[in-house]
Formats: C-alpha cells, structure tokens, sequence
C-alpha cells in the first residue's frame, strides 16, 4: 500500500488491472476491470499523448491548446507484450504499460535509460460539488531532477520544491512567488541524467503542479476537472522539447511586422492629442529611436470599446495619419468588458444578437469594469468571434491603427473576490457548452484570437499585430503578450528577467515586460537597468500607470537619456539579428531566449541560473538587478566569449565578475559569431541604406550563422520572397574564411556588407573574395580590420602568419 498524504484524503480512487486493449492505427486503448480507459496516441516518434476516461466513456476530444498544423507521424511503431507489460517501442521512446496497474514508465530507445515513470499514476477523486472527476497524475522525481518553464510563474528559472497554480488572474502589483497570476500555461520541461522531456497538461480547468514540493521524490499535476490529457514530449535535448511542444500548440502563424520589434512607447494614458505629439516630437526631437505608441483607454468615449473621445481626439483619422509620417505606429487598447448602454451600437448588436455571457439560470454575466457595468462577449463561440473581428473595421482600415492590445481579458471583473466571473457562468466552448470553470483559462486566448483575425482581415496586406494579457497555451499563435502590472522595484526587473525567459522556454517567445514598472515611479538607474534588460526582450515596451509621474525615457535627466538612446540603438543596430531569430521561432519553434540550461543543458551548473540568458544563438546578456552597481559576477557558459564592449575573450565554464557601470552591461559574443547590424534609425525602414554591416568574430574551428530578410511586412515572404542567408565560418591559426549561401528570392534593397572581423589571431597576408585577391593595403595600419564587399559574395578567404 502506496503512503502518500495527497492520497490520504479520502476518495481518491486508482485503475484495476487491464482487462482489454485494442488498437487503432497509431492508437491503443487499455481499459481496466473497473473501466478506466487509457488511450494512448503515438503523435511522433517523440510525442507521446495519454487520455484517461474513468467512465468508459471520453468526451469530445476538443482543445484550444492544440494547432491543427501540428506536426504528426512517425518513422518507427511496435507494439508488444510480455507477462506484466505493453511495450510501445517508436524511435525515440520505449513505453511500458504495466497491466496490474496502467503505469506507464518511459524509456529512452537508444540507451534503453529510464526517462520518467509514473509514481501511483492515474488516480482520481470524484467531485461532488460539479460532478464529474478532480483527476490526478503523480510521477517519480528523480534526485538531480529539476524543472522549468509555466508560463508566467515570478520565480527562480528552475521550480525544483515549488507548487503552483494556473487559474488567469489580474493581478495588479503582484510580486515575487505570487501565484497565479496572469497566464496558465500547463507545460513544463524537465531534466535529469541529461535528458529532457516536458509534459503538456491540456487541461482548461485550474491546474495544479506540484515539483517535489509535498514529497521530495514525487511530482505531481492535477485539474479539478476535465479529462487527465497530457502529452510526453521527449528531447533529449531541452531545446527539441520546447520546439516539439510549440509545434503542437502552434507557432506564431506569421512573423510581426518588423515594426512590431522596435521600440513602443506607452503610458496610462496619453490625452488630448496634443500630449499625444508631444510625446512623438521628443523621441524624434533626442533622436530616441520609438516605432509605436499607445493609447490607453481615456482615448475612448466613456470607456466604449471602439469609440473616440471627440474632445480629446477630434479627428482620429488625420493624427494616426499625422503619427504615422512620423513614422510612429498607432496601437490602441481594446478590453472585453462592453459598457450596458443601449444608445451604444456594440452594446445594442451584442444584446439582439445574444452574445453577451449568461449565468446558469439564464440572467447576463453583469460586472463591472472600467466603464462601470459591463456584460462580456463569449469569445468561445465563433459566431461572437466573428462579430467581434468585424468591429475592427473602422479602427484598422478606416482610421489606419496598427495594433491592437487587449487587456483586461482574465476576464477582470471589478469589487468582486474572485477578481473575475463566478463559476456558474455558462460558454459555448465552440460547441462544448460548459461553465466557467471550464472557459475561464482560455476566455482572453479566444479574444485575443478574435481581435487578431480581426486587425489579419483588415490590415491585409499587412500583418497584424496584437498584444494581450492573458493566455492559455497555443496563445502564441495569434499574439504577443506582457507579464501585466509589475512595479518599478529591482525585485521587480529580476521577475521580469525570469518571467521572459520562462515564456519563452514555454513556448511564448514574442514578450516582454512594462519597462520601467507599471506601478509607482523608477529612479533613473533603475529605469536604465530596465532599458538595457528590455531591449533583448522580443517585445520591447515601456508602460506606467501614469500615477505616480511620467516614464518616458527623457524625464530622469540627461544622463539617462543618453544611456536609454544608446541601448535603443543597439536594438535597432541588432534588429535583422532578432528578426532572424523570430525567424527560425516561427519556422522551427526555437526560443528567442534561452536560459542557460536551456542553452548548454550538458554543464549541470546551468541547471539552477536565473539571470543570464542567450538572445538569440550567439549572444549572452546579463542584466545588472542591483542598485549603485559597478558590475556583476555572472556565470558564462562553457566556450569561447567576446566582451561586446571590449572584445577581451573569456573562456566560460566559470562564474567571474564583470563591468558594467551604468552606461553599460554584460553582453558576450559567441566566437564564430556572424552578427547582422543594421545602421540606426529612428524607426524601422526610415531609411534605404546601401550597406549593413557584419560583425565576424573568429573562430579557431567552425560555426554557422544565419540571417533572415524580407520585406518587413506582408505576406510574399510565404511565396518564396525572403532570403536567408548562411554563413559558415571555418578559423584556423593563420587562417579564416567566412562563406555565404543563400537561399529564397528576396533580395534587399542594400548592395553591400560592411565585414567587420574581431579578434583575427593573424597578421593578414592576402585576401581573396570569391578566389579574386585583393588589395588589402588600407588596412595593414587599422586596428579594425574590415572590409567592404558586394553581398552576394560566396566566399572571403584571409590568411596571414
Ligand atoms: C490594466 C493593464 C494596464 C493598463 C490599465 C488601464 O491595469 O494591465 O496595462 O494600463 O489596465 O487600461
């Protein structure tokens, strides 16, 4: 008998012994004497989904989470059985299924090493209270096991002896270890003896994991309600279970606007008009480069979602016009909670319409938000959705904002405990009706949805671009997204330093924290601390309430001014590398950040660090969290570093210290590294330019890099109109040649590359560009060895003594 104080409450219930199984194509069914069924799906040879139904019976399978571009299919299927086990054998995976009990152990099938196994397993309790089942999944923990990722969660990168909770709530000032908060993202990695796996819980109810919290050996996860439905994601490297994790929920369905990954600018809020240009002139008047800004609700008319205060705004149209000449892209707020009004037409077509959320006994979901009295659109339905995609003609096509941001979408709901609605309210869950408890994690996922086929329809043939608050996992399709109302403390720039590294690590790269802190006022330092973070986040916005003074980037003085526009410009300089990596997220499900075990998972030193991350592939940073500080002691992964600022090399595998005062912070380069700049601008496709520059760092060995290009907008990307180019580098003592491929149709409206090489070990004696040599004189008196060449090159061959 398994002792086990979960499990000592009463109720909880456990399979019997199997007494049939069946098989249908890539999926088994094992159902027991007391008739629980486990079905289990081969997705890949990696991915491995089990189902259990306590009645005999499943429900319709449906999920959110789930994309139906997501990958299937398998090079390698076996299915056998001895005395006491099924043994599923792919390529990959080994799954035994012990036939006394429906425990499931995982094998690696290469080495044939154990990967996870259940603990008890598959148990439940009935719910009196609902019906239904609170079901229940325990596993064994191994020793040096340890976890990571959930969306959202405000701690330490790695949640070894944590217990958390996914239930979406606003969460205004939340702070280190508040749980939950905005996101529930039921997906984490884990990693022990070298191999990674994650485990996706596709489960809307509130969910519960427990990492070795309760019992040191045993981790556990369970919902109060819906099906036990995960998916066994094997690696065994960590970056393969990320990538196979969000090619199952989905990838961004096209790449942002390039636009979108500049620099935004917001506050709560900029009004009249007047305070509006205001802000845009300075950006361009201190050369701060800025590519959007916001508007916050007071641009509304008494709060009603798509419509204009006219005292403020008196002609809506011709500003964004105005903005955009300027170069600034108008991004407008937009929440659920729709004002009852029946003089106001969105109100009134929801109302005839019967779109509008209902409590059990049929009454509207009444609640208040920012407009007061509110009822919320049931963004489960698709017919609402449509609706709801259509109110966004005006805004988009008619008046020309860019983007759109949805908050507010937990739903929050005003002066109520819960924060948001009561359990009884009733969804359509496209076609799945059921109660809150059941929609509320995927409620702003399916606005956020909505809005984005909205701004997709009439943008076209631009892209979109949406920002929303809260999200369920696969969220990451439609969106991007912000940890919500954070506070200008420096406990709060480490959260916002974890909370994008764990987004990210759960599939959700394309996020970023309020820079600066929502509530209360930064000091100077810290706000400067807080640029230089969130310019290598993927979204890049500074946000504050507004109440406690102003956050824009000149009114801490000069000083700070000048430290905010030099990192500004370094994301600008660094965009076609971040592009890059946008790229290779949407195409191949790659992080754009990367925690450092996420980075070398080898080195079990990585396996506990929470502050220094990779950007990208090639890039390590390390923000300073500390006040008056004049460096930091940091650990640099194993390899080959340069300083950014100094190009010292640094041999990693060790913590060291390093400076940065604060004009400045840790940034290494990776050797080998081939960084694409472009030249600043003020905002993104200000300017042609006829050149972008290339920064090689040699190499004693070979690395590959690669850069992404297109037109910045639109959609001929997808018919072939992009490039990509790879460059390999190859590094010997007196030698270094850098090659290029490229592939796509695409070609840029720059002719030439500014080749900058770091850190050559040689005196060079010849060049050759495509086996021309060349004249090399100019630079045998530079430092700076660099050169000028036509893009199109094949091959740059230098050797020296
Ligand atoms: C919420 C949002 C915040 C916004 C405010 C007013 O608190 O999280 O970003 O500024 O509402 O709309």
């Amino acid at each position: 008998m398994i002792v086990n104080t979960e499990l000592e409450q009463k109720g909880n219930l456990f399979p019997s012994a199997i007494k049939t199984y069946e098989k249908d194509v890539d999926t088994l069914y094992f159902t027991t004497e007391n008739n629980v069924i486990l079905q289990l799906t081969v997705i890949r040879d990696s991915v491995i989904r089990f189902r259990y139904s306590t009645t005999g019976k499943f429900e319709n399978d449906f999920s959110y989470g789930i994309t139906i571009h997501a990958s299937r299919g398998y090079n390698f299927l076996e299915i056998s059985e001895n005395e006491t086990h099924y043994i599923i054998t792919t390529s990959k995976l080994i799954c035994k299924v012990e036939k006394i009990s429906l425990q499931v152990s995982l094998y690696d099938a290469v080495d044939l090493k154990l990967i996870n196994e259940d603990e008890i397993g598959f148990h439940w309790e009935e719910s009196y209270e609902f019906g239904g089942d609170i079901v229940k999944m325990s596993k064994i923990c191994q020793k040096s096991e340890s976890f990571y990722g959930l969306g959202d969660k405000p701690v330490s990168v790695n949640m070894k002896g944590k217990r958390f909770e996914n239930w979406v709530t606003d969460s205004y000032a939340f702070g280190k270890d508040t749980d939950p908060i905005y996101k529930a993202i039921p997906f984490y990695t884990a990693i022990q003896d070298n191999k990674s796996y994650g485990i996706f819980f596709d489960n809307t109810f509130k969910t519960h994991f427990d990492f070795a919290q309760e019992r040191r050996n045993v981790t556990s996860f369970w919902a109060q309600g819906g099906e036990m439905n995960y998916y066994f994601i094997y690696g065994p490297k960590m970056e393969d279970v990320v990538a196979n994790y969000t090619d199952l929920t989905g990838k961004p369905h096209a790449l942002p606007p390039l636009w979108a990954l500049g620099f935004h600018q917001c506050k709560w809020s900029y009004y009249p008009e007047s305070n509006v240009k205001e802000v845009t002139k300075t950006f361009r008047d201190l050369k701060i480069p800025c590519d959007a800004i916001y508007l916050d609700i007071d641009y509304m008319d008494g709060f009603r979602c798509f419509t204009w205060d006219k005292n403020h705004f008196p002609d809506p149209k011709r500003m964004v016009k105005e903005l955009e000449n300027d170069g600034f892209k108008t991004v407008v707020i937009i929440d659920p909670g729709i004002k009852i009004d029946l003089e106001y037409d969105v109100f009134k077509e929801a109302l005839d319409k019967d779109y509008f959320c209902k409590r059990a006994d049929g009454p509207y979901m009444k609640g208040k938000v920012w407009p007061g009295e509110c009822y919320f659109p049931d963004y489960t339905k698709p017919e609402v959705r449509e609706w709801w995609s259509g109110l966004f003609k005006e805004l988009i096509e008619e008046i020309g904002v860019k983007g759109v941001w949805n908050d507010m979408n937990e739903p929050a709901v005003m002066e109520v405990p819960n924060k948001s609605f009561p359990d009884d309210v009733r969804h359509d869950y496209d076609g799945n009706p059921c109660s809150h408890r059941k929609a509320h994690n995927v409620y702003g996922m399916q606005m956020a949805r909505a809005t984005y086929h909205g701004l997709k329809k009439y943008a076209y043939p631009k892209r979109p671009f949406v920002i929303t608050r809260a999200a369920y996992s696969g969220t990451q399709r439609y969106t991007s997204t912000w940890m919500g109302d954070n506070i200008a403390t420096w406990e709060h720039l480490w959260i916002a330093n974890v909370q994008a590294q764990r987004m990210a690590m759960s599939g959700f790269s394309f996020a970023g924290s309020d820079i600066g802190g929502f509530a209360e006022q930064p000091q100077g330092e810290l706000f400067a601390r807080w640029i230089q973070l969130g310019v290598f986040h993927a979204f890049c916005r500074v946000h504050s309430s507004g109440d406690h003074g102003d956050q824009e980037p000149w009114v801490f003085g000069d000083e700070i001014t000048d430290i905010v526009r030099k990192f500004v410009e370094i994301r600008y300089q660094l965009l076609p590398y971040l592009y890059t990596a946008f790229w290779s997220y949407i195409n191949n499900g790659t992080p754009i950040l990367k925690s450092l075990v996420l980075f070398d998972q080898e080195d079990p030193h990585t396996h506990y660090r929470s502050d220094e991350f990779v950007y990208g592939d090639k890039i390590l940073v390390c923000p300073i969290l500390e006040a008056n500080a004049k460096g930091r002691r940091m650990y640099i992964p194993r390899g080959i570093w340069y300083n950014f600022w100094t190009n010292e090399v640094v041999e990693g595998g060790k913590e060291m210290w390093v400076d940065a005062d604060l004009d400045s912070m840790p940034i290494f380069i990776k050797e080998g590294a081939v960084i694409p700049k472009y030249p600043v601008q003020q905002y993104v496709d200000e300017k042609k330019f006829d050149k972008i520059t290339l920064d090689v760092y040699y190499k004693n060995g070979k690395e590959k890099s690669q850069l992404y290009d297109d037109a910045h907008d639109g959609y001929d990307y997808k018919k072939g109109r992009y490039s990509l180019r790879t460059f390999k580098v190859t590094g010997k003592k007196e030698e270094f040649i850098l090659q290029q491929h490229k592939q796509g149709k695409f070609d840029a409206n720059y002719k030439e590359f500014h080749i900058i090489f770091h850190n050559l070990p040689f005196k060079i004696t010849s060049i050759q560009i495509d086996n021309v040599e060349i004249d090399f004189s100019h630079l045998k008196n530079t430092k700076t060895k660099s050169i000028i060449i036509n893009k199109e090159f094949t091959e740059i061959h230098l050797s020296g003594k």
